[in-house]
């Protein structure tokens, strides 16, 4: 599948001509295509280290099939669920400019599409260009039900050295677990022992594996010497960030969610988990294999352990001279990749982000922020008898650990979607009782209780720690709502209670600029001074550093409800998540347009989604 997309991508590639890039690109709606597939989903079983796995994917593929478009198209995408779970298919970063029903977020934007049921999803890609990819919503289930969406440059080239060939390299995690158990699991107080079993590139383990002396299939890549690579990195995986290195070559940063960036060299990449970076690699090196790797990072104890995944690839130089090629070693060269408990080298790959200057939202961002959140990522607890809010806590059965935005955690809507119970009128806000609503709280826009949020005794290793006198928390559908063009402000903070872990921050149905980051607690007085009002990246996910902060600013502009969570899929099951609901405009063009009539009927199995 590889081969063919970089076949038709390069012809693609070819006939761009070099020119100039602009920011605001004007397509006719005469050039747009519309680009029309159907995604079947199923049950395959597939081998891995000696066991077979049950996966639900697209297409019988893992990964699933690429969306190849161009700026400016349509994409119909019709989903044939013919898996037994309940399944929605978000398209990860595609802005959907007024057509928030599409979004795919499961019980936010739509209920489930049944078994045995379709649903045709349909969008524009607008003005977005680069990479971008597709996953299920619901559970965990995008674990192996995902793919990439390429979006090419309309009628301008790229604003870089043009690529010979295009490359998806998905990361992503092989699972031998029943994914919605493991959901489940995570849902009511989370589990130590459900990790991957391994790590992937393309679908494939790669060579570190092996059963029974069976070593994994490696993803290859043949290249020519002098040819310019552009590699689109995806990181699909649920639990993980990961470093990416290939030995004897630089990267060449070009772009990250969809947005370009000013172009910078390194030789470590790092991607967060649901981000997605595009880097430049010229075959220089002496014509030899060398490997492609990607190793999954972690905060280093006193934090929980979960083991080492790392997947690698080969980079194979084609027409090697035998004389060349007695100067090869007969190993492929392995890259030296930073240890797995380097949680700074992703600190500074992302500080080194830039994005061009010049993009018309950014007078707006530079100019009066309507709204200030300040919303810390954390863990907490629940008493189990839910009558009670006193309980024994710190790891006593009973209550069960919750991760929490601002002390709450997000429960998500069992009968009806979010969006459709507002569309229809049947939210009921405040804490008050069902009254035939759906009950939707607030967002606070401070955290409850000041602490020092990074304080690394409150990491949770020891029952009865510092911790527990912070844990009881509660569950609610939290959301903020924001009138149509607002400017709003998010500085997130990531916390030692869960766990220390580092929180890749995503918002559906629009990019944020990321203006800065930093270590400790964040200091509105000390922090704002460091913000990059001139040329900040824009992103739609923002890793927001281990024990750290990071301060973000979207517009408003697209009326509907947008899920924003951590991308970290334990983190999301657990509740760190909340809905950000931007009203309509004052025109039509600016409002959210009725659901479409095949919209997923709510049924009372609501599949598979986690929720409390
Ligand atoms: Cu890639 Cu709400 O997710």
């Amino acid at each position: 599948m590889p081969e063919q997309m970089v076949a038709s991508s390069m012809s693609k590639m070819l006939q761009t001509a070099a020119g100039v890039f602009f920011f605001a690109v004007v397509l006719s709606a005469g050039d747009a295509a519309v680009v029309e597939q159907t995604f079947v989903v199923t049950q395959v079983r597939m081998r891995h280290l000696c066991n077979d796995t049950l996966a639900t994917v697209v297409n019988g593929q893992f990964p699933g099939p690429a969306l190849e478009a161009t700026q400016g198209d349509t994409v119909v995408v019709h989903v044939v669920n013919k898996s037994p779970h309940g399944i929605t298919i978000h398209w990860h970063g595609v802005k959907q400019r007024l057509t928030c029903w599409a979004d795919g977020a499961g019980m936010v934007t739509q209920c489930p599409i049944q078994p045995n049921t379709s649903f045709t999803y349909r969008f524009d890609v607008g003005d977005q260009v680069g990479t971008l990819w597709w996953h299920a919503h619901v559970s965990f289930l995008r674990a192996t039900l995902h793919g990439i969406i390429v979006i090419r440059p309309k009628s301008v080239a790229y604003p870089f050295l043009k690529p010979d060939m295009d490359v998806p390299v998905i990361i992503s995690e092989w699972w031998q677990k029943d994914l919605i158990k493991v959901d489940k699991n995570f849902s009511v107080g989370g589990s130590f022992d459900d990790n991957p079993a391994a790590a992937a590139i393309n679908g494939k383990l790669g060579d570190l594996y092996n059963c029974s002396g069976i070593t994994e299939d490696n993803f290859a890549l043949d290249v020519e010497p002098g040819k310019t690579y552009l590699l689109r990195l995806v990181n699909a995986a649920l639990f993980s960030e990961y470093y990416f290195k290939v030995a004897r070559h630089k990267l060449t940063v070009v772009g990250s969610d969809a947005n370009y960036v000013t172009p910078y060299t390194t030789d470590v990449v790092a991607v967060a988990a649901g981000e997605t970076i595009d880097v430049l690699m010229v075959a220089d090196a002496p014509p030899c294999q060398y490997y492609m790797a990607a190793l999954a990072n972690q905060p280093p104890p006193p934090d929980p352990q979960i083991p080492v995944f790392a997947a690698r690839a080969v980079v194979r130089y084609t027409s090697i001279s035998s004389r060349a090629q007695h100067m090869c070693g007969k190993e492929p060269l392995m890259p030296k990749m930073p240890d797995q408990h380097d949680t700074i080298t992703t600190v500074y790959f992302h500080g080194n982000l830039t994005g061009l200057p010049g993009h018309p939202l950014l007078p707006q961002i530079r100019g009066h922020v309507h709204e200030r959140l300040y919303l810390t990522l954390g863990k907490g607890s629940i008493c189990r008898d839910r009558n009670k809010t006193f309980c024994k806590r710190g790891g006593n059965p009973e209550s069960f650990e919750v991760a929490y935005i601002n002390n709450v955690s997000f429960h998500l809507p069992e009968k009806i979607a979010l969006l459709e119970a507002r569309y229809h009128g049947k939210i009921t806000n405040g804490n008050s009782s069902w009254n035939g609503g759906m009950p939707v709280e607030d967002l606070p826009s401070k955290p409850p209780r000041a602490f020092d949020f990074t304080d690394k005794a409150l990491i949770p290793s020891v029952p009865g720690g510092k911790l527990e006198e912070l844990e009881p928390t509660r569950k609610a559908t939290m959301t903020r709502r924001f009138g149509y063009n607002t400017t709003v402000e998010v500085v997130f903070q990531s916390t030692a209670t869960m766990q220390s872990d580092s929180n890749p921050m995503h918002l559906h149905g629009h990019d944020f600029f990321v203006l800065a980051h930093g270590l400790g607690n964040y200091d509105a007085k000390r922090d704002v001074k460091s913000y990059n009002l001139v040329d900040p990246p824009k992103k739609n996910t923002v890793q927001v550093p281990r024990l750290g902060w990071a301060a973000i600013r979207f517009v408003a502009d697209n009326p509907g409800a947008w899920f924003m969570h951590c991308h970290f899929e334990f983190h999301i099951a657990m509740g760190m998540a909340a809905v950000f609901e931007v009203e309509n405009g004052p025109m039509p063009e600016t409002s959210l347009p009725p659901p479409p009539l095949d919209l997923p009927k709510c049924t009372k199995q609501r599949a598979d989604v986690s929720f409390i």
